[in-house]
């Protein structure tokens, strides 16, 4: 037999080889060295959670990828949790981390005290949004931003006047159906979108649907398309096109606001009236009332206005979907919530009065539902932060510079904080009020970044499902929710439709 190797060759290969088992010993043993260090809490009082970091690199990504997969993602956690405890230390998405399943650990993270705990979003996130978001915006200019949309998003001048923008749209959309053959589906992951986005339009910047509200549409699509991608910003990459698309908008939102202004800048003198829409109100606000007046400047705004949508794009209208999802599978909630609502409207039709936005958010067996939808599908399943410091949080050690996971999911679907977590209960509601955002109901996050949208998403939510189920009957295809990487249906809910006739 002929060698193919020569001495020397051969050598080499061993010398490579050897080289390579060393590196990897030596990568073992310091991730075992961390880990015994960690879990002896280096002798001092408080001490680092737990766990474990996996394989080199790749961590235990593909065990946390897995379960988003599964009809249970909190397998992950739970797993994790028994061994270590309710504060762990893991590796994902290529990171170490704290993963924080306790509701009062998470309560301290969200409260954000200090402001010791930032936002630390993936690179492909932080690279869209832009530094000026409010999402990753840290100190006094956040609170600003949250105060003025808070303060808009919840007043009940906005609440009366979005609810029948509301009500168009949805009655537009659910007229439209009404022609539909009776043996094809329709996608309610589809439609709800169609519905809330214009919805989210309107609100942050008055386009009516026409060429602009088609434009916007398209340009936002390519936009989130970039959320979770490499972060590479050359020509031909998901990024590059993203970046692209964003600042397209960017051009036709800035004209928004400049042409706003100018008619501002007009109407001074004749007193400024209620504010339309978001743009409206960063226009107007100055600032403190006892510290610098000071506007906010117009290019700050346009990139506001879009990053805003972010948060609002996606969520309300997997709400939505979710929620027909769970009652097609539980036909006596269901009947619950097509009483209410039918008396509901039997009120409204012999009063011959239109709906006031406290008609819609007052029906608690309905504001049950949303919230055991939003409890079970938790569409931001968990809120990343970094620790600017060292922090000592219920006797664990969250070193400076460490990421962690408050896990919204986990806490919502644990058997200590809500009995048979995995049936959709909506009655379980009915003891402690839907509505309550509490350390152990966190969909909506908590402290300085509670979600400024809360109470509108309910509002739109419901008004959603009162005309839906006052309308129609329905037929859902076999469907399964998914978690990962977002939380959505399979099959985008295909359901067959037939409007009510005898009611
Ligand atoms: C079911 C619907 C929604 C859910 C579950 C939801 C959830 C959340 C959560 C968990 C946060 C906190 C993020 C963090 O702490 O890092 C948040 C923040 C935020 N949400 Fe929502 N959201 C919803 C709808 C909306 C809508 C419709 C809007 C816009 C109109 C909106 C605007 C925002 C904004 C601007 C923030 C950032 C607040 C800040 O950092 O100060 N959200 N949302």
């Amino acid at each position: 037999m002929k060698w193919v190797f020569g001495k020397w060759e051969i050598i080499c290969i061993v010398v490579i080889l050897g080289w390579l088992l060393y590196k990897y010993m030596m990568i073992v043993k310091i991730y075992t060295k961390q880990e015994e260090e960690e879990e002896s809490g280096g002798g001092g009082e408080v001490k680092p959670p737990r766990g474990s970091s996996g394989w080199p690199l790749i961590g235990e990504t593909i065990e946390f990828i897995a379960a988003g997969y599964t009809s249970r993602p909190v397998t992950f956690m739970e797993k994790r949790k028994s061994i270590y405890g309710k504060v762990f230390k893991t590796h994902i998405l290529g990171r170490a981390i704290f993963v924080s399943t306790d509701p009062e650990v998470n309560k301290v993270v969200l409260q954000n005290q200090g402001n010791v705990f930032i936002p630390s979003y993936p690179k492909s996130v932080i690279e869209l949004l832009g530094e000026s978001s409010i999402l990753q915006m840290n100190g006094g200019l956040q609170k600003r931003l949250h105060a003025i949309i808070g303060g808009f998003l919840r007043s009940p001048q906005f609440k009366a006047r979005i609810t029948k923008d509301i009500e168009n749209s949805v009655k537009l959309t659910l007229s439209s159906w009404m022609d539909r053959n009776s043996h094809h589906p329709l996608y309610l992951q589809d439609e709800t979108k169609k519905i809330t986005f214009e919805i989210l339009v309107r609100l942050l910047m008055s386009v009516e649907p026409g060429e602009d509200m088609e434009f916007l549409k398209r340009e936002f699509m390519e936009v989130i398309k970039g959320l979770i991608c490499l972060p590479i910003k050359l020509p031909g990459f998901r990024m590059y096109k993203s970046l692209q698309a964003k600042e397209r908008m960017l051009k036709m939102v800035r004209k928004i606001v400049d042409d706003r202004k100018t008619e501002m800048e007009k109407n001074e003198a004749k007193g400024s009236g209620l504010p339309n829409d978001a743009i409206d109100v960063l226009l107007r606000d100055t600032g403190e009332s006892d510290g610098p007046q000071q506007r906010l400047p117009l290019d700050f705004i346009s990139g506001n206005i879009i990053e805003m949508m972010i948060p609002g794009e996606d969520s309300v209208p997997m709400i939505m979907t979710l929620a027909i999802k769970y009652l097609s599978d539980n036909p006596v909630a269901l009947a619950c919530l097509v009483e209410e609502n039918d008396e509901l409207k039997k009120r409204k039709d012999e009063s011959c009065e239109g709906y006031a936005w406290t008609d819609y958010v007052s029906l608690p067996f309905t504001q049950g539902v949303i919230s055991e939808t939003l409890r079970m599908a938790n569409i931001i399943n968990a809120i990343w932060r970094k620790a600017l410091e060292d922090v000592e949080i219920k006797g664990y050690l969250i070193p400076k510079g460490w990421c962690v996971l408050a896990s919204l999911t986990s806490v919502h679907m644990d058997e200590e904080n809500y009995k048979n977590p995995d049936v959709f209960d909506p009655w379980r509601w009915e003891k402690t009020g839907a509505s309550v955002n509490s350390s152990k109901f966190t969909p909506f996050g908590g402290g300085q970044r509670l979600c400024p949208g809360l109470e509108f998403s309910r509002l739109e939510i419901s008004i959603f499902l009162h005309h839906f189920i006052t309308t129609y009957t329905w037929v859902a295809e076999e469907d399964q929710i998914v978690y990962f990487p977002t939380v959505k249906t399979r099959r985008k809910l295909p359901i067959i439709v037939t409007p009510r006739r005898n009611h």
